[in-house]
């Protein structure tokens, strides 16, 4: 028996404001009502989706979704519970044997959800939702006033998709006409259907107010540094801050810290900022022989003044000599000190080229580094 998909998309989003319906807020890069049709879509065991929709707005539903492989949306109604009716009655023609009702406004909805809630329904052809155990303690109020605490334990958080027998969902909405319910579980405990829980999932929150949005919506940026400097005569090199003793030195306008400019030029370039050249041209004497953790402050710094904050930072060393491992969880805590990033969340490696190439010959280190940077929208 085929499995379809509801999805119930014509509310207002009256508690999300935002001059639009959250269903077509863009989360991500994407609108969530296309976010969540595309969790249907793709997942194997379901055969169709059915959006129910308000016609009011249907160039943002074009917008989002026009492009998918849909049949023509439903016109929705003015309670979700008669959406969800709407929805039903549509598929009438050429019902389905189960049907799954999921909220636009859950579009984090993993594929293991869906696939438990499917699960259960066919084996037990009972109706089926996704359930989270309640977190915060549970009070009763009166008023303002603190009533009582409440036993939790036989409390549930119920989320979609809640997934029915067509035949049996579909007469449970008939009986509930007007009575207010908001969810489909509702419908069926009214009709006097079993409902049974699977695990839910913390993730699938449904989209309600604005907060909701800043909280799940993060926009993550990488970029990569690369950087290159010669040996010369000298008894030192200063790499990620840390100064190491060695039989030549490293020559630059700087203090030459490969591996600083090569995380530096990352940062720069996950943020779209040039590089580092273009904030501390070499010709400018005041650069000369500067302690490179200047660099790197000022990256961070615009990072943060953007209201990023760094993810990760990793950095390969390329060369011969000198050895970088007995250096590394110094050099992980130099760049800690410098970044403020928390040392787990660096990395050092090193590498040498075989004896191949100018850092096989000695000739100089190379470095590269990639940094994560993310933004809460
Ligand atoms: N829904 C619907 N038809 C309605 C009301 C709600 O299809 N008449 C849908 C919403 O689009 C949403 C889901 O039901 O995907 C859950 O409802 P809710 O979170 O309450 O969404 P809204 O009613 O749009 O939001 P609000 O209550 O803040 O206005
Ligand atoms: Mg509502």
């Amino acid at each position: 028996m085929s499995v379809w998909a509801i999805i119930v998309a014509a509310g207002v989003g009256e508690r999300a404001g935002g001059g639009v319906p959250k269903q077509y807020h863009d989360i991500g890069g994407q609108p969530v009502l296309r976010k969540t049709v595309l969790a249907f879509l793709n997942h194997p065991e379901i055969a169709g989706v059915r959006v129910v929709f308000n016609p009011r707005h249907d160039d943002l539903y074009q917008k989002a979704v026009g492009d998918l492989n849909l049949p023509a949306p439903v016109r929705g109604g003015k309670s979700r519970q008669e959406s969800a009716y709407l929805g039903l009655q549509a598929l009438e023609d050429n019902p389905p044997g189960f049907v799954l009702i999921h909220d636009a406004a859950r579009a984090f909805v993993s594929q293991d959800v869906i696939s438990r809630v499917i699960e259960t329904l066919k084996r037990t052809r009972k109706g089926c939702l996704p359930a989270l155990p309640i977190p915060d303690t549970i009070k009763r109020r009166e008023g303002s006033a603190v009533a009582e605490t409440v036993d939790r334990e036989p409390l549930i958080l119920a989320q979609t998709p809640q997934g029915f027998k067509f035949e049996d969902i579909l007469k449970a909405h008939e009986a509930a006409i007007g009575k207010g319910l908001t969810d489909d579980a509702a419908v069926a405990e009214n009709a006097g259907f079993e409902v049974v829980m699977v695990k839910g999932d913390k993730a699938n929150i449904k989209l309600t107010v604005k907060e909701d949005f800043i909280i799940h919506v993060t926009d993550v940026r990488t970029g990569t540094g690369f950087d290159v400097h010669a040996f010369e005569d000298g008894d030192q090199v200063i790499l990620c801050g840390v100064k190491i003793a060695h039989d030549q030195k490293l020559k630059g306008h700087s203090d030459a810290d490969v591996g600083l400019h090569a995380i530096t030029d990352a940062l720069l370039g996950a943020i779209g900022e040039g590089d580092i050249g273009d904030h501390f041209p070499p010709t400018d004497d005041k650069w000369k022989g500067a302690a490179s953790d200047i660099f790197l402050k000022h990256a961070i710094k615009l990072v943060t003044d953007k209201g990023g904050r760094v993810s990760s930072i990793d950095l390969t060393l390329i060369c011969e000599a000198p050895k970088i491992g007995p250096h590394r969880e110094a050099m992980r805590k130099s760049i800690a000190a410098i970044t403020g990033v928390e040392v787990a969340r660096i990395s050092v490696k090193a590498t040498t080229t075989e004896q191949l190439g100018f850092t096989g010959r000695g000739e100089g280190i190379a470095a590269q580094a990639l940094a994560t940077v993310i933004f809460n929208e």
